[in-house]
């Protein structure tokens, strides 16, 4: 069976970073931790998707946890509705929590709800999912047909796959706005803001490094394209040296790693 372009989305893995961030989960979470007093430190992902909020009506932060988001939000004087949702009690509870120290319960709204199916669309105009897997984030909006409107944003902060998302969203009416890499630690994060909007297109490669216009900039664009350029160069060596039949995956690579080299070459 030829390799589609989907099935090759669905069986590659770990492109969001250059290292897996999930292994460092229990390093991150520890960082996270550190709260003290009323006041928190928000690490730099999470400030990067701050600084990519606009005030506006109202917004949601999806799978909230320690709900920093949107306590920093409340704190900072953002007008519209708060809402802190999740999917377990334990990390709502957590960020209720956050909220009682800062200051801010009053000010949010919090939802135990699997994705956003608590969520009242006509109370917000931005909807924030980070540090979730691409393939939920896909299927989080997959069930909410009514996000497919011009009149919300969503920024996005896949931990893996974001390929698959970046896929889901240009092929359901999705424009990618502004993307950024953001780096903490060892790891990569790529940040996207889309707004329902116009058809766009993709290459594959940008699937996997984001879109050419929006990254050209980006001083972490290069590092990343690199190590994107890396990791199919090891997954091409180890088709050629398989006996078995790369199921029509190695057309797929060659012509990505073409696309990335030239995105090398005009970013070097
Ligand atoms: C790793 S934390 C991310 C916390 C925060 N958003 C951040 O970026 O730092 C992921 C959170 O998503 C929640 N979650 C997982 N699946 C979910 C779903 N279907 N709907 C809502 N929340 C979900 C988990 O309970 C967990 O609290």
């Amino acid at each position: 069976m030829a390799l589609t372009r989907t099935n090759f989305l669905m069986r590659s893995t770990r492109i969001s970073s250059l290292s897996d961030p999930q292994k460092g989960k229990g390093r991150r979470k520890a960082l996270l931790r550190r709260v003290s007093g009323p006041l928190y430190t928000m690490n730099k992902r999470l400030e990067v998707i701050y600084s990519m909020i606009s005030d506006g009506r109202g917004l949601i932060d999806v799978g909230t946890d320690h709900g920093y988001l949107p306590a920093k939000l409340a704190q900072n004087g953002y007008s519209g509705r708060l809402f802190a949702s999740d999917i377990n009690a334990m990390p709502l509870s957590k960020a209720k929590e956050t909220a009682r120290r800062c200051g801010v319960e009053d000010r949010i709204t919090f939802l135990l709800s699997d994705g956003l199916d608590a969520c009242p669309p006509e109370e917000i105009d931005t909807i924030v999912m980070a540090g979730m897997g691409g393939e939920l984030i896909c299927n989080i909006l997959d069930r909410a047909e009514w996000c497919l409107d011009g009149r919300y944003t969503l920024l996005l902060q896949p931990m893996t796959k974001a390929e698959v998302l970046r896929y889901w969203l240009v092929n359901n009416g999705f424009q990618l706005d502004k993307e950024r890499l953001v780096k903490d630690g060892t790891f990569l994060y790529q940040v996207i803001k889309a707004r329902f909007s116009k058809n766009m297109s993709l290459s594959d490669a940008e699937l996997f490094s984001g879109s050419f216009s929006n990254i050209q900039n980006d001083p972490l664009a290069l590092t990343h394209t690199r190590a994107l350029i890396r990791r199919f160069e090891a997954e091409k060596k180890g088709l050629l040296s398989s006996p078995k039949s790369s199921g029509g995956r190695l057309p797929i690579l060659c012509a990505i790693l073409d696309q990335l080299s030239e995105m090398e070459k005009k970013l070097s």
